[in-house]
């Protein structure tokens, strides 16, 4: 197995002076590498783990119903205020710390689950007579309700997008917030797509296991042909096919970008995947004016080895929206959405064990120049986490009760239902596509 392995990845070779098969061709690009690496800054992206976070899809948020989640470990809430701005909140009632998760929106005021306060779109308690019930009579009661409020973070609404800027200090007022990093840079717009010409598909998976890993894995190429080959429909994304690319890789202060082009088809663009960080990866072919598909994939680290993806997939063709409900488009896409984050999930969860266990930094994991991409990232990483360091504001118990975190966890491969759902609903509709015709025949015979 081992071997077949080893031969497969020989056939795969990206790039001019990359191999994989000997070590001391290894060796030699390695030092050329470092040599080259001395001369570049570890890392020229500005923006670092905090910051702005696509973390939720529009159609997700219901009206009246608290929306939960967890970032870097700690708890959120969403939700639509009276003048139907949203509103991000840290998920703690003032009174006595409840969360709001099971509470309700009321004429756009959030309310606590627990004993009835009620907030308004500015964090102050709003039920100012008692927030709970009225007969039970508290002399001290005073101004009691004048003094709690709520902290917020800044939260925007674009293209069907629901945005956090997540600094891990939750403020009373936003206008305390210092906004240092464009949310705007994220847009695929501002690189020359005009989204209104696509449409697209979208799926939310939650991951039991380390966000970083997710991210490397949805810039890493080389896994592409190895893993999903037999799910992503491509000729060229196949294991046993022998394909070669050179690699072009730029680094920005707001993006790292990787393009593959064939070595034989004269320098035809195969693909190009770009790092926004902190949490975007976008993944498209060719000119953005001539390129029929787009994937953008947003990350967001809900808490410790737990991460939510969005991934949408923009597409130029089938955009009938009623030729594609006839051929099932989207359920038909959806399943592959699926099978292939299941193909990646054992991997990333072992994946998260061994860095968890030290192993990934002990053994000293040794990249590919293949890699580089990847090593660009890491570089990032690195370098962010020092300097945010995010997962160390919040940190956690291993007896912590994790309610909140099992609630944020919605969507499969941790629970499945979506998956089952969406197979079901494709056989109820082909059983009708199928019997409708048949009917027909039937009558008229
Ligand atoms: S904890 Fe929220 S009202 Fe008491
Ligand atoms: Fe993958």
């Amino acid at each position: 197995m081992k071997d077949e392995v080893l031969a497969q990845l020989n056939d795969l070779k990206i790039g001019k002076d990359t191999s994989i098969t000997s070590n001391s061709h290894n060796e030699n690009s390695r030092k050329k590498e470092s040599h080259a690496k001395a001369k570049e800054p570890s890392n020229q992206l500005k923006n670092g783990l905090l910051g702005w976070y696509a973390v939720c899809s529009k159609r997700e948020l219901k009206e009246d119903t608290p929306y939960c989640l967890t970032m870097f470990n700690e708890p959120l809430v969403i939700y639509r205020d009276k003048e139907s701005n949203l509103r991000c909140v840290k998920d703690l009632c003032p009174h006595r710390g409840a969360s709001f998760i099971g509470g309700e929106v009321i004429d756009g005021e959030l309310v606590c689950p627990y004993h009835g306060a009620r907030f308004s779109s500015n964090g102050e308690c709003t039920n100012l007579n008692r927030i709970t019930c009225n007969h039970i009579v508290d002399d001290n009661y005073n101004n009691y309700a004048s003094k709690i409020h709520l902290y917020q973070y800044i939260c925007k609404e674009i293209g069907d997008y629901i945005y956090i800027y997540y600094t891990g200090n939750a403020k009373t007022s936003l206008k305390d917030f210092e906004v240092t990093d464009q949310l705007e840079t994220r847009f695929v717009e501002s690189y020359g797509f005009d989204i209104s010409d696509y449409a697209y598909e979208e799926v939310i998976v939650d991951f039991k296991c380390d966000w970083a890993r997710i991210v490397e894995n949805h810039i890493d190429i080389l896994h592409l042909f190895w893993v999903h080959g037999e799910t992503i429909p491509d000729n060229d994304v196949n294991r046993k096919v022998i394909t070669s690319f050179n690699q072009e890789i730029t680094r920005e202060k707001n993006q790292i970008e990787s393009k593959y082009k064939y070595k034989d088809k004269g320098n035809k663009e195969f693909i190009r995947i770009k790092f926004l960080p902190p949490g975007r990866v976008v993944i498209y072919k060719g000119d953005p004016s001539d390129s029929r598909y787009i994937q953008i994939l947003d990350h967001i680290p809900l808490s410790n080895n737990q991460a939510r993806v969005i991934v949408r997939h923009y597409r130029k063709f089938m955009k009938n929206k009623f030729i594609t409900e006839l051929l099932l488009f989207k359920k038909l896409q959806h399943r592959v959405f699926y099978k292939v984050f299941a193909e990646d999930y054992m991997i990333l969860r072992t994946q998260t064990y061994n860095n968890q266990m030290g192993f990934v930094e002990k053994d000293n994991i040794k990249l590919l120049g293949e890699d580089k991409m990847v090593q660009y990232y890491w570089d990032w990483f690195k370098s962010s986490n020092i300097k945010d360091n995010p997962w160390e504001l919040f940190p956690t118990n291993t007896d912590t009760n994790t309610v909140h975190q099992d609630i944020a966890m919605l969507y499969p491969p941790a629970n499945n239902t979506r998956v089952k759902e969406n197979s079901r609903s494709l056989f109820i509709n082909i059983l009708i596509r199928i019997l409708i015709p048949i009917g027909f025949l039937v009558v008229l015979i």
